[in-house]
């Protein structure tokens, strides 16, 4: 999604703000662009459709210098992603802005800021809001001042950087809606949407809140609040370093991204068990006083996180016996709801900034009917994480690649903590705990184990590579790992690939089962294999090539049309996590085959912050 970066210094700041940009590449973007002032108060401005490398290409032929600017790489809503719709806007030749978010009411403003004689050059919401500021700061009016009135004119969400040719020493910030940080430096301040295109520079941030108006110079930041009070915000050092984004030597972000599983997941555990229990401290000092009152868990979430969330209702109801709903986001945020006395309502998000969960965590605390609300994060200083009561963070570190993986895996880790905790309140024995928690101490070996099957399955990924279609089948807790290994197949190869619980084949699917449409099916030694069995057999009876993920103790074999792959035995409560893997091992490397662009498939975006 669209990332922001600006800069006030007493140094160049085109280099920064590239780096910057290129920093933000993983979120998603079609178009990017830059504005700096120049050394004669002259807003001088590059952009491109496509990569940044564009951008940098056309900065090297007419390069742009100055101590002010503000950056930008854009995800297209309105209006195609050309040079002209790319960021930064200009209005007249003295305000620029870079936006992120949607402005709902642009049209109207348009068409009044057209009456007043003002013309526009793309088709873009946030040319209006420039074009506005432009208007209100009147004859000799300060920029400050300017946007913050027009602030109250806008509809929708936003994060804005503004600077303008008469004020050259400032930069203007502004959110609501979409994040937005403050870098401080020494004699030198940043902003940006996201703290890792920062983190070259400082690792010293101001997180800015809804509402919140900064006014920034090289030497201060003056904060408005909503109501127009000047606040403090604390400035807080970030625990990221700045190669902690760096691909190191794997050939993309994702493949890094997987083998890294075995260390997140230790470091998502560390400190959070004894040999056989989860420590009652892991969810912080106020936890015991609400999951004492949990009779329901309400579960929301989008894409990857919304599956680990699907995953985690199969262990709250047969580890923990409690009645878990699970529901999208964006689903959820616009339907009334009949709510259960003491529903806990957990948000899981990778980034903490995808707007539907968000706003429906902001719907659930503004009706006030659950008991409380428990965020299962990666990034310790994004919104949702801020406005939860309690928060059980996963220490994935930062996931660059669009296609989530080893944030997923956590985020498991981290449900299975939960599912614990809270179960021993209720059905859940001390022995399953220890079963459990021994399991959980076992994991990273275990996905160690499974990383070394990469090789099988780049091979197996040759029969893919020429397919339009395929189906993923799983039955309790492995159906939301067949969805997960779906959508990973069709985010980095964009073959379409669908998910169905192995029971429901015969009653649609199997009609599409042909030779050309390979069928995946995750198969543990669990109760279900005996009915998985058959499912399968209805598949190899109308000529359909299978590849069968199975306990390394089962008794499948291989035969024609049927291509066994073995995963290490594992306890059924932790086969979602395990068998995962190889999934998302099959999808990279159909991807590689296909030449896609791995780490930043088309179309999609690593947060999504806009509606
Ligand atoms: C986007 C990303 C997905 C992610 C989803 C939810 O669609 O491409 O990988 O699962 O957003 O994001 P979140 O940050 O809330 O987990």
């Amino acid at each position: 999604m669209c990332g922001i970066v600006g800069a006030v210094a007493e140094r160049d700041v085109s280099r920064i703000l590239l780096e910057g940009l290129r920093r933000l590449e993983y979120r998603g973007y079609d178009s990017a662009g830059m504005a700096i002032l120049d050394q004669e108060c002259v807003i001088r401005r590059q952009r491109a459709a496509g990569k940044v490398e564009r951008l940098e290409s056309a900065l090297e032929e007419t390069p742009l210098t100055g101590r002010l600017g503000i950056a930008h790489t854009r995800w297209a809503t309105h209006g195609k992603p050309t040079d002209n719709n790319a960021h930064p806007h200009v209005a007249r030749d003295a305000v620029a802005i870079v936006h992120n978010g949607i402005i709902e009411n642009y049209a109207a403003l348009r068409s009044r800021l057209q009456a007043d004689g003002y013309s526009f050059s793309s088709e873009t919401d946030t040319e209006v809001v420039v074009n506005l500021i432009h208007h209100n700061m009147g004859q000799g009016g300060e920029l400050f001042e300017a946007v913050r009135t027009s602030l109250t004119e806008l509809e929708g969400a936003y994060a804005f950087g503004v600077i303008c040719s008469a004020e050259p020493d400032r930069l203007i910030a502004a959110r609501r809606g979409s994040p937005l940080v403050i870098g401080v430096g020494i004699g030198e301040h940043f902003i940006a949407s996201d703290v890792s295109a920062l983190l070259p520079v400082t690792q010293e941030f101001i997180f800015l809140e809804e509402g919140d108006i900064a006014l920034i110079t090289r030497d201060a930041v003056i904060i408005h609040d909503a109501r127009g009070k000047v606040v403090e915000r604390p400035v807080k050092r970030s625990q990221l370093s700045a190669t902690a984004a760096d691909k190191g030597s794997y050939r993309h972000y994702m493949l890094k991204e997987i083998y890294e599983q075995p260390r997140v997941l230790a470091e998502t555990l560390e400190g959070r068990l004894s040999r056989d229990r989860v420590l009652p401290e892991v969810f912080g000092p106020d936890a015991g006083a609400v999951f004492d009152q949990v009779q329901r868990i309400q579960i929301v979430a989008c894409g990857t996180s919304n599956h680990a969330g699907m995953i985690a209702r199969y262990w709250f109801e047969s580890l923990a016996g409690l009645p878990c709903d699970v529901e999208v986001a964006s689903e959820y945020r616009y339907r009334p709801h009949v709510v259960s006395p003491g529903t806990l309502f957990v948000t899981i998000s990778q980034s903490g900034e995808t707007a539907d969960s968000l706003a429906a965590l902001r719907e659930v605390k503004s009706q006030a009917k659950h008991l409380a609300t428990l965020a299962i994060c990666n990034v310790a200083e994004s919104s949702l994480v801020r406005e939860s009561d309690l928060v059980l963070m996963t220490r994935a570190g930062p996931e660059i690649g669009v296609a989530s993986t080893k944030a997923f895996t956590t985020q498991l880790a981290a449900l299975l903590l939960l599912v614990i905790a809270l179960g021993r309140r209720h059905a859940m024995t001390a022995d399953t705990e220890a079963r459990l928690v021994e399991g959980l101490h076992a994991l990273p070996a275990l996905i160690d184990r499974v990383l070394q099957m990469d090789a099988d399955i780049a091979k197996l990924s040759e029969a893919f590579a020429d397919k339009h279609h395929s189906l993923f089948l799983g039955r309790g807790p492995l159906y939301p790992v067949a969805m997960e290994g779906a959508l990973k197949l069709k985010e980095i190869s964009y073959i379409h690939a669908e998910a169905y619980p192995a029971g429901e084949l015969k009653h649609g699917p199997l009609a599409l089962v042909d030779a050309e449409m390979p069928v995946v099916a995750v198969a543990p030694n669990d109760e279900l294999m005996e009915k998985l069995k058959s499912n399968l057999q209805e598949v190899q009876a109308r000529g359909g090539q299978l590849f069968v993920f199975a306990d390394e103790r089962t008794t499948f074999e291989d035969s024609p049309g049927l291509r066994l792959v073995s995963v290490p035995a594992v306890d059924d409560a932790l086969a979602a996590v395990v068998y995962t893997v190889p999934l998302q091992l099959l999808a990279y490397h159909v991807a590689l085959l296909k030449g896609t662009d791995v780490d930043k498939p088309r179309n999609l975006a690593k947060s999504v912050t806009v509606e």
